[in-house]
């Protein structure tokens, strides 16, 4: 069906889900354990209340931002999140080339079914920054690294919610597993790790991956170590405490996504718009904010930015729009919150993104109650 007669981001996820085979939409849509902070991630953002300001003249809207230096035409990017071929035969190069087009930010996964050598090839120009997760090996790590620098990416994202991956229960009653003609194809020459989760057992073939080849003893010295083999910009995803976003930039991390891993990890923490004010409250603009986990509107957006986040990314709504249309859905999904986010700041009486008003946003517990 065409993606053009889709409306929203929930039509899209709704028409996705019907499309997809089971392995995959699975995977995409599972959260940990009993779901909960998968709801709240979504919920929580309808805790907070828009308190607009009228006759205020919003003839000119401005979207563009900047994240580390990098001007972007939205504050709306690309979350990494692995294995996008299982969407779409394009995959990963169909979503940067959507971001490329609507002038955003894509960030690739460690276990992408693309390389960062083929998307440079595919989508040269796109702004791109690499996902990453540290291998026992080391030495592995580091070519992922040189590799991020040499095919044009300006910025490492190194996750720091995974010393291993959380249970998905669904993943593991049908046993997901990478399907057999796709490969992690950021392991291209260890033969072991490309084939993936070939060798799974038992359970989900993604517990079986990580706790085969990630490393569990990580802490903030390996930030240090990071700093000291790349001159790119490292940013700290899955902070969720004023604590974390401390020690982060104590590390010397140059920025931060407030994130739960898509509420894949840890279930019972809070949801990523919760979690962000304090996070915001410490950092003190020291370093930037992002937020991801849950955006479903351009209201959602605003409420993040109005807390604190430079731009927001997002994951699922691509996988989704990627399943849907290709490359045409992921620009859809990306079309369809900018003009959400604008109609939002609109109708809130705001005209630039990076100007907006305090108090813009509240949460429902906090208002007066007559
Ligand atoms: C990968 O990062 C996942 O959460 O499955």
């Amino acid at each position: 069906m065409s993606s053009k007669q889709l409306v929203c981001l929930n039509e899209y996820e709704k028409e996705a889900l019907a499309i997809l085979d089971r392995n995959s939409s699975s995977y995409y849509q599972s959260g940990a354990n009993d779901e909960q902070t998968l709801h709240d991630n979504i919920n929580d953002f309808k805790r907070f209340r828009l308190r607009p300001r009228m006759l205020t003249d919003v003839s000119e809207v401005r979207l563009e931002t900047t994240i580390l230096g990098e001007r972007i035409s939205m504050p709306i990017c690309i979350a990494p999140t692995a294995s996008q071929r299982m969407a779409h035969p394009l995959g990963e190069i169909a979503n940067a080339r959507a971001a490329e087009a609507m002038n955003t930010c894509f960030v690739l996964s460690t276990i992408a079914t693309t390389s960062a050598r083929e998307l440079s090839e595919h989508v040269p120009n796109s702004l791109r920054w690499y996902q990453l997760y540290i291998t026992r090996d080391r030495a592995i790590t580091q070519k992922m690294v040189k590799r991020a620098e040499v095919y044009g990416f300006k910025a490492l994202v190194l996750t720091v919610d995974t010393p291993t991956f959380g249970t998905r229960y669904s993943d593991t009653r049908i046993k997901f597993k990478v399907p057999q003609h796709l490969r992690m194809a950021n392991f291209d020459g260890i033969p072991s790790m490309e084939s993936g989760m070939a060798n799974n057992s038992g359970g989900s073939g993604l517990n079986f991956f990580s706790d085969t080849f990630f490393d569990p003893s990580v802490t903030w010295k390996d930030v240090a170590w990071l700093k000291s083999i790349t001159a790119l910009p490292v940013v700290a995803k899955g902070i969720l405490t004023g604590e974390d976003a401390e020690r982060a930039i104590e590390a010397g991390v140059d920025a931060i996504i407030v994130s739960n891993h898509g509420a894949r990890q840890l279930d019972g923490v809070f949801s990523t718009i919760i979690a962000l004010p304090e996070v915001v409250a410490q950092v003190r603009g020291r370093v930037e904010v992002y937020l991801d986990g849950g955006v479903r509107k351009g209201t959602d957006v605003l409420k993040a930015l109005s807390l604190g986040a430079r731009a927001v990314f997002i994951g699922r709504p691509a996988l989704y729009g990627l399943a849907v249309g290709g490359e045409q859905g992921v620009t859809d999904i990306l079309s369809i919150l900018k003009k959400e986010l604008k109609l939002a700041m609109q109708l809130s009486g705001e005209t630039d993104v990076q100007k907006l008003r305090k108090g813009l946003v509240i949460h429902e517990s906090m208002m007066t109650r007559l």
